[in-house]
């Protein structure tokens, strides 16, 4: 299901392997990898979310330092709700491809290389969250090949907030490691977060981060000897999470419109609503395979939303084996005595007998229909761990009596405990009845994610939501039957008419017994706040959500409506070059007829044992979430107008089928059982009978049609000033402050005489340097201009260009990365950017320290490490305990590439510095 939101995760990671044998090898596993052989010299990954869609860039330059050839591996964690849109292999100055096929023509070109004996790659499910991505190409002596992965997927909004969720696993030090995420949300960022065990520790400050209205920037640029440092870590680098939450402002209960290109999305969660008082029927399992840990977990769950529950709830316990126990025949009010009550019952479940689901859940549907609530949202939650064994077994009679006694009136969550049950089966009669199926992970914090589910369903805002919009097509779902706070709502669709002006939005729905109505017109030129180079993204969001949504469809449907589904699916991830479970990637490498094929793997289907971990179990929050597909946690979707032609309203519902929770539970890859024969079971597995006759499609292939996304330009103006304005990071929760060197200077930017450092910078008459020195001990140095980087070692004279392929230098303890547009240095314990900027015309350089002595004031206008201080009142600050008066300003943050204009407390130089301008001058770079 949907990984959450806002969780990319990503994996980057290598094996490599040394043999010496100069051709193809299948997976020869971890064990022969020596790291000196394959260096990988730079690794980026590059996310940009625009609007919740996420499109996520994973690109891997590699060097073969053997002087013979050999197999050089690309294996990367991509979340699993995500698509995979776009691979290339770049080697030699030719670029490979992968071109996504209906999954039978890859089949049959995989068949024919497989029966050739050669390798083939996949994709496969590890874990809660994570699909990996393995390939492998045989690169020449001494020769480097690039890797470029990039996958895209709609952030949900879970209990609050979206998460990004970035994995790193590189199997060893990357000289050049960067992760860079952009974020542009039009109503701003109302807060924004950075978590994870890569954001601990010594890490901490490899990662920075800005904010403008609507932009938020993180970058992570850990240098080699952070690398090892981070929680997990150790000499084979990265592994742990950058865990990045964010939420929006919403200002407009209408929701948020977005148009470009010729189509829209609509984000809707209103915040300021009563809640709905609920009713809940819980039915738990207690056969005898809920022995041990899972009933102790789903005891310890049962108190604690027992304990959660709002007074004006009413809510039922049925237990269930072979026979069905009711804790009161009725509905009780939460008041404080029956929940006392109701914990002693719970205290008392044990396991025992055989599973009969069927009779358990009519039971917990009599129990509403005996007491109808008004004005309330009723909500079924059933939990088992196996398959129905007792009773009704038939899953076909099961789920016609469930729908039956249902008929539409409420939701159906089913939660599936472990890895025996019978997922297929809980995913479909939850979809079925308006409601979603989760997985819950058989692990220590299993009573964790139980609650985590409860707590997105605890507060119901809204009932029989409908939303209409007028001169547009080709919509999303549009009905839901429950809206949730901390959830949201997204429909997107096409418009009809490209030249219409405005765009109405009706939402009708039912608050706590009365009916609500939200009503907007949109200015179509007021919404469009897409860069051009970007345009395409509400297009591909809608493309995205729509071939979730037909996904789960597929999943309910019989006979022609089936196939009909299907092939709307298949012809948009087709056109979208979504790696789906209609379609697969096939990768031609450089030898001759040599194909791989990736799939997306299908969960339900995977052989589930208890993934092996050494991770703790992350905090409850993160890990599991009603799965939402399409971008709709815990919405319940309704019996409403067909959202695609030529398919009669059945439910349509989020949640993908399959795809539980999150939790970043990564398993190192165990690729010994030989790769071959792990493809094919798994194509077998997946190309159900049930997809229907294979037919030949005729919507041409399209190339990838992902376009290189841009950082937005920030669209303030940038303040003419006549200084340049430098930027001093606030710890924490403060603003930041800011304050002015007037130009043109040559000054002091940082000293460490401990380690024989400095660095000197001459800046331009307008903005920025236009030379930069970096001298480190007496022989060594750097001159940084905008042409050109030149090391001396007192000797020898080295020139670098701007603008070339990212490259590294080792010299002497210093470590030199180049990149296009950034200069990275590294000595002893400090690090620092050079960043070239190119803003209309002006060319400039702009320093940025990226790693200092820990505590400790450098001398130099960049030499304070942090500065504390205390807004007293309106715009006077107290810093260093003088009283400083401050004014609220904006600046370009050159920190970053892109600039973005961010707010800070503008202060006098003197108040921060401790002295003059002069004190920080020097007469000689
Ligand atoms: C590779 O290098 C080794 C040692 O440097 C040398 O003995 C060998 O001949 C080289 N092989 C090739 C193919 O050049
Ligand atoms: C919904 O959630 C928000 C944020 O968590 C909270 O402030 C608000 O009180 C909640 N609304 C209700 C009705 O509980
Ligand atoms: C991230 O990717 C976008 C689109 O390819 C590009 O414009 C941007 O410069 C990249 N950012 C970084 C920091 O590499």
């Amino acid at each position: 299901m949907t990984r959450p939101e806002l969780r990319l995760i990503l994996l980057g990671f290598f094996l490599i392997s040394a043999s010496s044998a100069p051709v193809k090898k299948i997976f020869t596993g971890k064990e022969t990898r020596k790291t000196q052989d394959v260096n990988i010299y730079s690794f980026y990954i590059n996310s940009t979310v625009t609007s919740r869609y996420a499109t996520t860039i994973i690109t891997s330059r590699v060097a073969n330092r053997l002087n013979e050839s050999q197999e050089i591996f690309f294996e990367v964690k991509i979340p699993k709700n995500a698509f995979i849109s776009k691979f290339r292999m770049t080697i030699d100055g030719k670029s490979y491809d992968g071109v996504v096929k209906e999954k039978a023509d890859a089949q049959q070109q995989y068949s024919q290389a497989v029966s050739r004996g050669q390798s083939a790659g996949l994709i496969k499910s590890v874990g809660r969250t994570l699909e990996e991505f393995k390939t492998s190409v045989n690169v020449a002596a001494l020769s480097k090949v690039t890797f470029e992965l990039t996958y895209e997927e709609l952030l949900t909004r879970r209990l609050g907030k979206y998460e990004l969720l970035i994995n790193a696993q590189p199997m060893q030090t990357v000289a050049d490691f960067k992760i860079d995420v952009h974020i542009h949300e039009k109503p701003g960022i109302s807060f924004l977060e950075v978590k994870g065990g890569l954001s601990t520790n010594d890490l901490a400050n490899a990662i920075k981060t800005t904010r403008a209205d609507s932009d938020a920037w993180v970058t992570f640029y850990p240098t080699r000897e952070q690398q090892t440092k981070c929680k997990d870590c150790d000499k084979n680098g990265l592994k742990g999470d950058l865990l990045i939450s964010y939420d929006v402002e919403r200002q407009n209960p209408n929701g948020e419109m977005k148009v470009s290109n010729g189509y829209f999305v609509h984000n809707f969660a209103p915040l300021d609503l009563p809640r709905i008082p609920k009713n809940v029927v819980f039915i738990i399992d207690r056969s005898g395979s809920m022995h041990g840990k899972k009933i102790e977990q789903t005891r310890l769950a049962l108190l604690k939303i027992l304990s959660d529950l709002s007074e004006d709830d009413h809510f039922g316990l049925i237990t269930f084996d072979s026979r069905v126990d009711l804790w009161k025949r009725e509905l009780l009010k939460a008041t404080k005595t029956n929940l006392d009550d109701a914990k002693s019952f719970v205290k008392k479940i044990t396991d025992r007998g055989s599973t009969d689901i069927n009779a358990a859940v009519l039971e917990g549907v009599n129990m509403f229909k005996r007491q109808p609530q008004a004005g309330s949202a009723s909500i079924l939650i059933l939990l088992t761990d196996g398959d129905p064994t007792s009773g009704e077994t038939n899953t076909e009679r099961i789920m016609s009596n469930v729908r039956k006694a249902i008929g539409s009136k409420f939701p159906l969550y089913c939660l599936g405990f472990g890895y025996d049950v019978n997922f297929d089966f809980l995913t479909k009669m939850s979809l079925e009845n308006n409601g979603v199926a989760r997985r819950i992970y058989e692990d220590s914090d299993a009573d964790l994610q139980l609650q985590g589910f409860y707590d997105e369903v605890a507060v119901p805002l809204l009932t029989d939501i409908q939303l209409n919009y007028k001169g547009v097509s080709n919509l999303t779902q549009t009905n839901f039957a429950l809206y949730f706070n901390g959830s949201e709502i997204v429909v997107s669709g096409q418009i009809t008419d490209n030249n219409v002006e405005s765009i109405s939005t009706e939402v009708i729905a039912i608050s706590k017994g009365s009916k609500v109505t939200y009503q907007n017109t949109v200015t179509t030129k007021d919404v469009i706040d897409v860069p051009s180079e970007h345009e395409d993204f509400v297009e591909r969001l809608w493309a995205y959500l729509t071939v979730k949504q037909l996904l789960d469809k597929h999943v309910l449907l019989e006979g022609p409506e089936k196939e009909a589904v299907k092939n709307e699916a298949l012809k948009l991830s087709l056109k979208y070059q979504f790696v789906t479970s209609l379609t697969s990637m096939v990768v031609t490498k450089p030898q001759e007829g040599d194909v791989e094929v990736a799939d997306k793997p299908k969960e339900g289907k995977e052989s589930h044992r208890p993934p092996v971990s050494s991770y703790p179990p992350l905090p409850p929050r993160i890990g599991y979430g009603l799965s939402a597909g399409s971008g709709f946690p815990g919405r319940i979707g309704q019996y409403g107008p067909p959202p695609y032609p030529g398919h009669q309203g059945r439910p349509g519902l989020p949640g993908q089928p399959g795809h539980p929770g999150y939790h970043g539970i990564l398993r190192r890859p165990d690729w010994s059982s030989g790769s071959a024969g792990v493809i094919m079971s798994q194509l077998d597995s997946e190309s159900e009978a049930d997809l229907g006759i294979s037919y030949v499609m005729k919507t041409p292939i399209m190339a990838p049609t992902h376009v290189t996304r841009k950082l937005v330009a920030p669209t303030q103006s940038v303040p003419a000033v006549r200084n340049n304005r430098f930027l001093l990071p606030a710890d924490g929760q403060t603003k930041p402050l800011c304050f002015d060197v007037p130009i043109p200077h040559k000054l002091k930017l940082l000293q460490d005489s401990a380690l024989g450092f400095s660095m000197n910078g001459e800046s331009m008459a307008k903005t920025g340097f236009q030379q930069i020195t970096i001298h480190y001990k007496t022989n060594h140095h750097l001159t940084i201009n905008t042409n050109s980087i030149n090391y001396n070692d007192g000797q020898n004279n080295v020139q670098y260009l701007w603008g070339q392929e990212p490259s590294q230098h080792d010299q002497e303890g210093i470590i030199l990365i180049l990149r296009d547009n950034e200069m990275d240095v590294t000595i002893g314990s400090i690090r620092v950017v050079i960043v070239l900027h190119k803003k209309r015309g002006d060319v400039f350089l702009w320093p940025v320290v990226w790693q200092q002595p820990e505590n400790v004031t450098l001398a130099g206008i960049l030499g304070k490490d942090k500065i504390s201080y205390e807004e007293i009142q309106g715009s006077t600050l107290k810093i260093m305990d003088n009283d400083v008066k401050a004014s609220w300003d904006e600046m370009p943050d050159y920190r970053f590439p892109s600039a973005p204009v961010v707010r800070c407390w503008l202060v006098p130089f003197q108040a921060v510095m401790n002295g003059e301008i002069s004190d920080f001058t020097v007469t000689h770079l």
